[in-house]
């Protein structure tokens, strides 16, 4: 369970195009304002409130800030929604930067975040599969494919989500998706991960997530041919 009231954000606010981190944020885990995150305070919230190992979270946090900070090694969530930094085109519920723009939009799209809910409505909470599913779908309406490093961060985002949302039967709940991922905010009834999320486990199950899409792709390529 966690202990820091849900409080949305204001106007003024910083937010990233990151659920999990907004999430902190509203809770009051990071400044509420969202701005001038330090390393170990960016550190201390993953390990409390997501159970991360303390090298995972210095490894994600340390790579945020190096890419998407500013001054003496501090964050402004805001920062994360660089163009190409970390942030990329096919996101789930998140619209791709405008062509020439410099930074992609943060807030949640509601009608891409409604489309990516139909994966998880058939087995009411969206498994490791739906993501996959998903992803693979989202990707097809893409101009230009992703190159290799963003691909694989769209399904590294989709492994720690599962990792780090699911509950005991091996799926987010629709009802804590549209908490989590849709308002931002820790579902009333979630809890964190029993077991500590190390580098490993999250590595292994984004590498799961990658060889199920090229096995969607393959399948969707041959019913196409007949
Ligand atoms: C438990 C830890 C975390 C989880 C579960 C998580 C999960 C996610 C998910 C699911 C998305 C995709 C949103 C979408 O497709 O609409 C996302 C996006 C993003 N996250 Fe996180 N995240 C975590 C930590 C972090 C950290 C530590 C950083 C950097 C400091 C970060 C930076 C980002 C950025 C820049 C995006 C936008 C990528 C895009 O274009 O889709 N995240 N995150």
């Amino acid at each position: 369970m966690y202990d820091h009231k849900f409080v949305p954000a204001n106007p003024g606010d910083s937010r990233a195009p990151c659920p999990a981190l907004n999430a902190l944020a509203n809770h009051g885990y990071l400044p509420h304002s969202g701005r001038d995150i330090g390393l170990l305070q960016l550190i201390h919230a993953l390990r409390h409130v997501y159970n991360l190992s303390l090298p995972f979270a210095f490894m994600l946090s340390f790579v945020g800030i190096l890419l998407c900070g500013h001054g003496f090694f501090r964050l402004d969530l805001q920062g994360l929604a660089a163009h190409n930094r970390i942030e990329h085109d096919g996101s789930l519920a998140h619209g791709d930067a405008a062509p020439g723009n410099r930074f992609a939009p943060i807030p949640v799209n509601k009608s891409m975040f409604h489309t990516f809910l139909v994966y998880a409505a058939l087995g009411q909470g969206i498994y490791l599969e739906d993501f996959m599913r998903a992803r693979v779908d989202r990707e097809a309406q893409l101009q230009k494919p992703l190159d290799s490093l963003r691909a694989q961060i769209g399904q590294g985002e989709a492994a720690l989500a599962w990792l780090v949302m699911r509950d005991d039967d091996g799926k987010i709940p629709l009802g804590w998706l549209e908490q989590w991922w849709g308002e931002e905010r820790l579902p009333d009834t979630w809890t964190k991960p029993h077991r500590v999320v190390g580098i490993l486990e999250a590595r292994t199950k984004a590498n799961v997530v990658a060889d199920g899409m090229a096995k969607l792709r393959l399948q969707d390529q041959f019913r196409r041919k007949c």
